[in-house]
């Protein structure tokens, strides 16, 4: 017997959770260092169109499969198989979610738990701890450990109370609380010398870097920005109920992501440029803008530290921000493995959830122990092998295995005459044809 299985209360619980869980590190880490190591503008465009004409799809796919099985990505693909050798690839792909979902949470949780180390920094400068506040920002194996631990205990907190008291109640309540700070700290840093520049340098498009390449990693961004290909949103989807429109709702989700990573460049380039009027380097030796960690643990921290008592505060405001943008990703990482515990081995979601965030917190941990050899290599083979690979299985999965009239009859479920519009005349081919090879070109060139 299977136990009763939870449900958004609400389309706006419904789409303060996607969200959250597509609005992440990515969104106010990943984008705005991406666009300062590709050429400014010409990569907030190259990502604009993509999200919309590649993500979006890809999106609506995971969406409609999850909402119409109601079940995790290893049931819900097995369930719209056709025959036994679909039924054998749809388990294959559903479980490769489950091991890439975890992996992608075994590294993003330790990155977060640098973030919650920076927020505690502060308070610890507050009360004169300066040993500790060395600790906290330093970068030692015990200090990793430590906020791995605590940040994973987090996410588990939230996951171990259900779809509606601990997902949707916690996202509803850290979203608003994400863009006020977002908003606070951008009228913040564009009031400060050097920032007008940093705005010239996102803004103006350099169109002679345009480049497969450019291409590519707008790609991957888009990609992991919305959360795709590892059954996040397939799950989401299927605790969405029928009276909600999918491709309006799919729509705003993209909206919003988008939106937030296009804020965040706001923030983050001028912070930049800032920091160089400050009198802190923001070139690399190989004249280029520092991405990478580098950026968001040291040269921005430089930039606070010039701020004097104010910059204390700067600082607990964007680190919020940044553990704020983690958690509700987070969330959504650790539900795919824990939805397939209590669906497929009927263990119970209060046990589930310790057991199953136990092992990733121990994958963390061997990350840790071994960061050099294995932080790059888990998050290339998650992030650059796994994700597209799996969107490319989830595509065709809607696009040829799954029954054409069931998948317009969910559909229609909250959008009566979905066959009429525009929508329907275009989606399904793209999500058959389109997307899967846009996806396999970008994979062959990233690989290559
Ligand atoms: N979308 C999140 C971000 O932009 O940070 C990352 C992410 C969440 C990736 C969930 C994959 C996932 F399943």
């Amino acid at each position: 017997m299977s136990a009763p299985r939870g449900q958004f209360s609400s389309n706006i619980g419904f789409l303060m959770a996607a969200a959250g869980s597509a609005v992440g590190l990515g969104n106010i880490w990943g984008f705005p260092t991406n666009v300062a190591a590709n050429g400014g503008a010409a990569f907030v465009l190259a990502y604009l169109v993509l999200a919309f004409l590649l993500a979006y799809p890809a999106l609506m796919a995971e969406l409609t499969i999850g909402r119409h099985a109601r079940r995790n990505m290893v049931q819900a693909l097995r369930g719209i198989a056709t025959g036994p050798t679909s039924r054998f690839f749809g388990g294959l792909a559903g479980f490769g979610g489950i091991v890439v979902a975890s992996l992608i949470l075994s590294f993003y949780a330790i990155v977060a738990g640098w973030m919650v180390a920076h927020l505690v920094g502060p308070f610890a400068s507050l009360a004169g701890a300066e040993g500790a506040v060395e600790w906290l920002t330093g970068n030692s194996t015990a200090r990793n450990l430590t906020f791995t631990a605590i940040f994973s205990g987090m996410t588990m907190l939230i996951i171990a109370s259900g779809v509606e008291k601990g997902i949707e109640r916690w996202s509803t309540l850290l979203m608003p609380a994400l863009i006020v700070l977002l908003l606070l700290l951008i009228v913040y840093v564009l009031t400060q010398p050097g920032a007008m520049q940093g705005l010239e340098a996102y803004l103006m498009p350099d169109f002679s870097l345009f480049s497969p390449q450019l291409m590519v990693s707008a790609m991957g961004q888009a990609f992991f920005s919305l959360s795709l290909g590892v059954g996040t949103m397939l799950i989401y989807g299927s605790y969405l109920s029928r009276q909600e429109s999918l491709p309006r709702l799919g729509a705003l989700v993209t909206l919003i992501d988008v939106g937030i990573a296009f804020t965040a460049g706001l923030l983050i380039l001028p912070a930049m440029y800032v920091a160089q009027e400050a009198g802190t380097r923001i070139y690399a030796d190989s004249g280029e803008l520092i991405a990478g960690p580098g950026l968001i643990l040291q040269v921005l921290p430089a930039l606070f530290d010039t701020m004097g008592t104010a910059g204390l505060f700067v600082a607990i405001a964007f680190f919020a921000l940044m553990v704020i943008a983690s958690l509700t990703s987070s969330i959504s990482m650790l539900e795919v493995p824990v939805a397939f515990a209590i669906e497929n081995l009927n263990v119970p979601r209060r046990l589930a959830t310790p057991l199953v965030g136990i092992i990733i917190f121990a994958i963390s941990s061997v990350i840790i122990f071994n960061f050099d050899a294995l932080f790059g290599l888990v998050v290339s083979a998650s992030t650059e092998f796994g994700q597209p690979l799996l969107g490319v299985a989830l595509c065709i999965f809607a696009g040829w295995i799954w029954r054409r009239d069931q998948l317009l009859a969910e559909l229609r479920e909250g959008h009566p005459g979905i066959e009429h519009t525009l929508f329907w005349k275009i989606w399904p081919w793209y999500v058959r044809i389109v997307c899967p090879l846009l996806i396999l070109a970008a994979f062959v060139q990233s690989v290559m």
